[in-house]
Order: structure tokens, then sequence, then C-alpha cells
């Protein structure tokens, strides 16, 4: 048996937040986000959250796919920032859809969750479980950081992206997937939101990041794994077309292309216009370059995520 992406899909809120913005409510300017960073702007949610951009970036997918929703046995979202703790979003977005009766899961893996969830939409698939799945990285990171703090709430921004995964018959079509999935919660406090105690208490608890430690481990961390899964699939680096790395900053990307030896050429990046979008921001990245025509059948194409746990992971799959 083996798997495909067959639809993709995307959505962002309508509002646009320029560095120019944010230095009206903090004391920061364009120039420092945008030389640390690369971003230039992010979407920012007014009306919406991560269960209408799932829902939205949901129905996109299956569009594209040319799949009924209700042909959906499982549906996974990849979210920090659920509307709630419970119903999880999967669950909003299937009633949304229309997908009765599929299996409904919300992943909590941070900027890593949609890697994790399309490795494990991969392997239901892959033992006969299901046939289809909706796999969503969803987030409404404006509802978790602290707008008076310059140092975090200028680097994220709002989104959701999906994919539609499918069981293919045909053995000339479709990948079976090679993923290297890791976490180290020994380093969990470098990167931390939603302290139950302190809520419990009616205190706040916004989004708390060191940042140099997390520069550091992703661009220790991201290399490692794709060599790790470039020597599990007997592949060279040469062999893969595109780096689709989590769209955190662009100077780990330019610093992991580097490590690695690559061209930022095969390093597509989109984070000059979201900003991180989190669990979003590969799924967003790939609707991207589907809908522009960039990726091509048997394409060789490396996701890559890193973030809160610590976690991290790659994953290896043909176009
Ligand atoms: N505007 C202006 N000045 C700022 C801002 C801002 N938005 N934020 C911080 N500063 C100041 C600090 O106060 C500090 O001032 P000081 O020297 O007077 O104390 C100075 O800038 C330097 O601060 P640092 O935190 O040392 O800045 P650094 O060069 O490390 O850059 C950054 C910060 C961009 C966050 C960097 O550490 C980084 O890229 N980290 C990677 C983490 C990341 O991208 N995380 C994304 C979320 S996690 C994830 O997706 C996995």
């Amino acid at each position: 048996m083996k798997t495909k992406i067959v639809g993709t899909g995307s959505s962002a809120p309508q509002n646009v937040v320029t560095n120019d913005d944010l230095a009206k409510i903090v004391d920061t300017s364009d120039e420092w986000i945008y030389s640390r960073t690369g971003i230039k702007q992010r979407r920012i949610a007014t009306d919406e959250n991560a269960g209408t951009l799932a829902t939205d970036a949901a129905k996109r997918a299956l569009e594209n796919a040319k799949v009924d929703a209700q042909d959906i046995e499982l549906i996974i979202v990849a979210t920090t920032s659920p509307d709630y703790t419970f119903p999880n979003t999967a669950s909003v977005v299937q009633s949304n859809i229309g997908a009765v009766g599929a299996m409904c899961v919300d992943i909590s893996a941070a900027c890593t969750g949609f890697i994790y969830g399309l490795s494990m939409a991969e392997a239901y698939i892959q033992s006969g479980q299901f046939k289809k799945a909706l796999i969503i990285g969803a987030e409404y990171m404006s509802s978790i950081v602290n707008w008076k703090d310059r140092s975090t709430c200028v680097l994220f921004g709002d989104g959701a992206g999906a994919v539609v995964l499918a069981a293919v018959e045909d053995e000339t079509e479709g990948f079976r997937a090679v993923s290297c999935l890791h976490s180290d919660g020994s380093k969990g406090h470098v990167l931390t939101y939603g302290d139950r105690a302190k809520l419990s208490k009616n205190e706040q608890d916004f989004l708390y990041m060191d940042g140099q430690e997390v520069f550091k481990f992703a661009v220790k961390k991201v290399p490692e794994s794709i060599t790790e899964v470039l020597e599990k699939a007997d592949m060279k680096l040469d062999d893969v077309k595109y780096f689709i790395l989590h769209q955190a900053n662009i100077r780990i990307i330019e610093a992991v292309a580097k490590r690695l030896g690559q061209e930022m050429e095969k390093f597509p990046t989109n984070v000059a216009n979201y900003g991180n979008t989190s669990a979003a921001s590969i799924p967003i990245l790939l609707d991207e370059l589907n809908r522009n025509n960039i990726l091509k059948r048997g394409d060789k194409i490396i996701l890559s995520g890193f973030g809160a746990g610590l976690s991290w992971g790659s994953t290896l799959l043909e176009w």
C-alpha cells in the first residue's frame, strides 16, 4: 500500500499587519524585525480562529483533491491554539465540512505538529484502517502571544494549511514516507505556553521563548534529522528537490542550508509574508508550491519541523 497527497489548501486572515504597524504598538522597527527574522508582515485574525481557518483550508484541500468530505475517515489537526481544550478542533472541522463519522483528533506538538500528524495519518493508511485522511495545521497564534512583549509578538502570525492524504492502489503512484521524528522533554522549558496552575489562579500565561536556545536547537537538530532520513532512505542530499522547513525565521533556514551545503534555491520560504504560523507553516507553504505548479510528479521533498517540546523531525516523500 502506498499513500499520496492528492490535494492541498490553505487559509489566512484578511488582516495584514506590517512591521511598521507593530512599531506603533511596541518599541521595535521594520529594520530590527526584518534583519533578524526575514519577516515583513503577518496575517492577524480579526474574526477568525483556529477552527474557522482550519475549516477553510480543509475545504480548499478537498476541492483541490476532488474528494468528497464524506469520504474522509480521519481528521488530524495539529494546533497549539485550539478553539477549545475540548471538543478538539478536528471535531469542529468535521462538523463544518460534514465528514460524518470520521475519527477526529488534535495533536499538540507545536511547530512540529504537522509533520507528526502526516506521519501518523500515513501509518493509519498503511495499516489498512483508513483510505482517506485530512491533516491540517491551524494556528491562532495572535491569541496566545503577549502583545506587550516585543521579543515574541513580532514573530508570529495566524493561518492554516491542509492536505488530503489517500491510499493509492496503483504502485506506480504515491510514496512510502520515510520519517525520523523526535522529542526532548528535558528542554521543554525553552518554549512554553498555557501553564494551567497559573491560569487556575487567574494569572495570565503567555507564550514564552528563549530565542537563542531555540535558534541553537533548530540549526543543530534540523540538519541532523534531514541526514538521518536520507541515510534511512539510502538517498543523498542531491536527490532532494526541495527542503520545506518550518517557517520560523529566515536565519534558521539559511543556517540549515549552509550546514547541509545546499543552495537556498532548494529551500522555498514564505516567512516574509506570514511570519511564524507554527503548525500551519509547512502546509501553507506546501499549498503555495502546489498551486504555483512548482512541485512536479516524482520530485523528492523533505519536510522538516521543529519547535516546542522540544520536538523536531523530518519526512521524506515523493510528490
Ligand atoms: N525590536 C527591537 N528590539 C528587540 C526586539 C524587537 N522586536 N526584540 C528584542 N529586542 C532587543 C532585546 O531587548 C535586546 O536588547 P538589549 O541588547 O538592549 O537587551 C536585543 O534586541 C537583542 O535581543 P536578543 O533576544 O538577543 O536578539 P537576538 O539577536 O537573539 O534575536 C530572535 C532574537 C530573532 C528571536 C532570535 O533569537 C531567533 O531568531 N531565535 C529563533 C527563535 C525563533 O525563531 N523562534 C520562533 C518560535 S519557535 C519555533 O517556531 C520553533
